[in-house]
């Protein structure tokens, strides 16, 4: 889900549509294709001895969670008042975890690693786009979370206040969320890549007091402004902002509001490196996040203090097996996705780990710039994105190869179902036919990790997210909200309460309940398909407006696309189900050709036959698409998911609809001009 621009005067949000599957009926004869993916790669025996969670943990949790999670929530947080409440249900669906205990989130991540003795682990190998780079240990980062925390509370920002973060993947976002979360300020970090606009409805809507911003980015070789969307986003009228605060990153010239606008270096690098963390209570605000729905207007995701933590330090630790002393770890994502905030900042620092993170894009200099940093560093943990692993895929095996990746040890993948060929290349390519890949499902609202293998337990099945983690009560329901037996589809829902859950939307009380509790009353509705295969492991089959129904048969986009790219001549595919007289929905399928395959330059005709006929074997003829069309990119969100949406529009021949939020906004142009009249 991506934020979308919103608008100023926020429509009354419908609840969001689910279509009505096939009620009750045996699973759709289309998703069995997903089961007879038989490939399974256990853990290997080094792994299983070492790894930080054993096969033990499940029935631990299962037995009583709350009681597991109060136990994750002792081990792994410094308390400055103990809990003595563990999970507060009462009003549902709006839960309460620890509530009465107290502690402050920076001090978990930074200050108590200092005094355990920590100080001179790197935190932070910071790699610029343009090749600098930073170090940070555990003390230079208490010294500067510390500064930015004073020169904050001194631009007026107090406990409860909303603080809005608008910067490049730098230390300093690190650290001003960081000293957000010492102040008891929650933060709201609005992706750099979004419009004035969507700044600035998201600044209007958390009245925020501060913003915090850069003048620039390095992306793609070149200096990116950020600092003029954020003076256009204030021109718009943001009442709330009392001061901008801004980073020199690029040197780029900005214009300059007096008395608002407030350089990092005049308040951060004078104020006093020492800063007493400010205690909160376990349900204290910790940040916003603003996510899309169905609606089009962004919701702000609330997450707290004590909960989230827990789970964050407890699935980061779990699910990549980190060993804080031995471990690098990186994280690929922007700290302005949920991936960012739990992963990057949260879940990593509370566990005490030494992290990369990389400003710029994966092909700059080269197309060799992540397996290089891989290598200088010696990473052993890489947390990416299936989009990403596609298009390094598409760049050629050679890329990956010319590198030393054997320092990788654990390889995890978020954000869309992976399709088994570019999971098998992963773990081929990059993980060296060694590193267990984890496959970890969750979302913004659920705030960490739900559905994930563990490295040292689970025999991992390519495609497949395969089991909840300890403590997390997943399941796949039917339209009645029955638990559907193993080999059938439906609906994923999570049936009990975990401490990372959404705490509600910012200043919406009832959409919260409308949109994830009312669908199937006393679950959570994630908002996607899954689907059970024979030994009872959820395999995640997309959005559930990406599940098409074809002649009454339900299809999975994501399982064509699968189909498609597993063809040796597709690089990526999109597919979407285009309204059809005859069949109520066909597949149309969307497709980049792998270099080698485009440069044979066959008919079109020819290659998209081949195409359609691959896909009715590789699945059935019931999911053949109607159109194969040879495109030259994919339209795509700034966090790299597929528009369908606008896929869907070309496919049904329609005037293409808001591209605003697309990366590339002239990616529509090269579909249309590439595409010859509609058959
Ligand atoms: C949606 C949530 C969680 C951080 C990044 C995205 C899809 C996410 C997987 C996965 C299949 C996945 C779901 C989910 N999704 N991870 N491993 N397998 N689908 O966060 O923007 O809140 O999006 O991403 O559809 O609902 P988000």
């Amino acid at each position: 889900a991506t934020p979308t621009p919103s608008t100023a005067v926020p429509p009354v949000p419908p609840v969001p549509p689910v279509p009505a599957g096939p009620a009750d009926g045996p699973a759709p004869a289309a998703l069995d294709n997903l089961s007879t993916e038989d490939r399974r790669f256990p853990p290997d025996p080094a792994m299983i001895a070492q790894a930080n969670v054993g096969s033990d943990v499940y029935a631990w949790a299962s037995a009583d969670r709350p009681d597991f999670w109060a136990d994750q929530a002792r081990e792994l947080l410094t308390w400055t008042r103990p809990f003595t409440e563990v999970l507060d249900w009462s009003e549902a669906p709006f839960v309460r975890w620890f509530a009465d205990g107290r502690l402050n989130a920076a001090y978990n991540a930074v200050d108590r690693h200092v005094e355990a003795g920590h100080g001179e682990r790197v935190a932070l190998h910071f790699e610029g786009e343009p090749g600098d780079t930073r170090t940070l240990t555990y003390a230079d980062l208490q010294r500067e979370v510390s500064r930015a925390a004073n020169a904050m509370a001194s631009l007026g920002v107090g406990t409860g206040d909303r603080v809005a973060i608008y910067l490049p993947m730098i230390p300093e976002a690190v650290i001003t969320m960081l000293a957000c979360a010492r102040l008891g300020a929650p933060h709201s970090v609005v992706f750099g890549g979004f419009s004035a606009e969507a700044l600035h409805s998201r600044i209007v809507d958390a009245a925020a007091t501060l913003v915090v911003t850069a003048d620039g980015g390095y992306r793609k070789g070149t200096p990116s402004a950020l600092k003029p969307a954020v003076d256009e986003a204030l021109a718009k009228g943001a009442p709330s902002v009392e001061h901008v605060l801004v980073v020199r990153r690029t040197g780029q010239t900005v214009d300059w509001t007096p008395g608002r606008d407030v350089w990092w270096s005049d308040v951060v690098d004078a104020a006093s490196e020492r800063h007493t963390p400010v205690d909160v209570d376990a349900e204290h605000p910790l940040f916003i996040l603003y996510t899309s729905g169905t609606t089009g207007r962004p919701k702000g995701i609330l997450h707290t203090t004590g909960g989230y933590l827990t789970q964050a330090a407890f699935t980061h630790r779990a699910v990549f097996d980190l060993k804080p002393e031995t471990d690098v770890y990186w994280c690929t994502a922007d700290i302005g996705w949920i991936t960012g905030h739990t992963y990057v900042v949260y879940g990593p620092l509370i566990n005490g780990a030494t992290q990369v993170i990389y400003e710029g894009t994966p092909d700059t200099p080269h197309r060799g710039r992540w397996w290089e940093i891989v290598q200088k560093y010696g990473v052993s943990i890489l947390y990416t994105a299936p989009t990403a692993i596609r298009t390094c895929m598409k760049w050629g095996d050679d890329i990956p190869a010319s590198f030393d990746l054997s320092s990788l040890r654990v390889l995890g993948s978020v954000g869309e179902p992976i399709n088994p060929e570019a999971w098998m290349w992963y773990r081929r390519t990059i993980g060296g036919d060694r590193a267990p890949i984890v496959d970890t499902w969750w979302q913004t609202e659920t705030g960490a990790i739900m559905i994930s293998p563990l490295p040292g337990v689970t025999s991992t099945k390519p495609g497949s997210a395969q089991v909840p983690l300890p403590g997390i009560a997943a399941d796949v329901v039917d339209d009645e909200a029955k638990s559907v037996p193993d080999g059938a589809g439906g609906y994923l829902v999570v049936r009990e309460p975990w401490p990372a859950m959404l705490r509600g939307i910012w200043g919406d009380r009832e959409r919260y309940k409308d949109t994830y509790w009312s669908r199937f009353p006393g679950l959570y509705f994630a908002g996607d398909g899954a689907k059970k295969d024979a030994d009872g492991d959820i395999w995640l089959l997309g959005r559930v407006d990406d599940v098409m129904n074809v002649s009454g048969h339900r299809l999975s986009t994501t399982e064509i696309e699968s189909a498609l790219v597993s063809h040796p001549s597709v690089a990526e595919a999109a597919v979407v189900g285009a309204s059809d007289d005859m069949t109520g929905q066909a597949v149309v399928a969307f497709v980049i050709l792998r270099a080698e395959a485009a440069a044979l330059d066959r008919p079109a005709e020819e290659v998209q036959e081949e195409l359609r006929r691959h896909v009715a074997v590789a699945i059935g003829p019931i999911a053949k698409p109607r159109q194969v069309l040879v495109v030259p990119e994919l339209p795509k969100t700034r966090s790299g998911k597929i528009m369908r949406r606008l896929l869907r529009d070309v496919a049904e021949h329609r005037t293409v609809g808001d591209a605003t939020t697309l990366a590339d906004s002239s990616v529509m142009d090269l579909i249309a001009a590439g595409l010859s009249a509609p058959p």
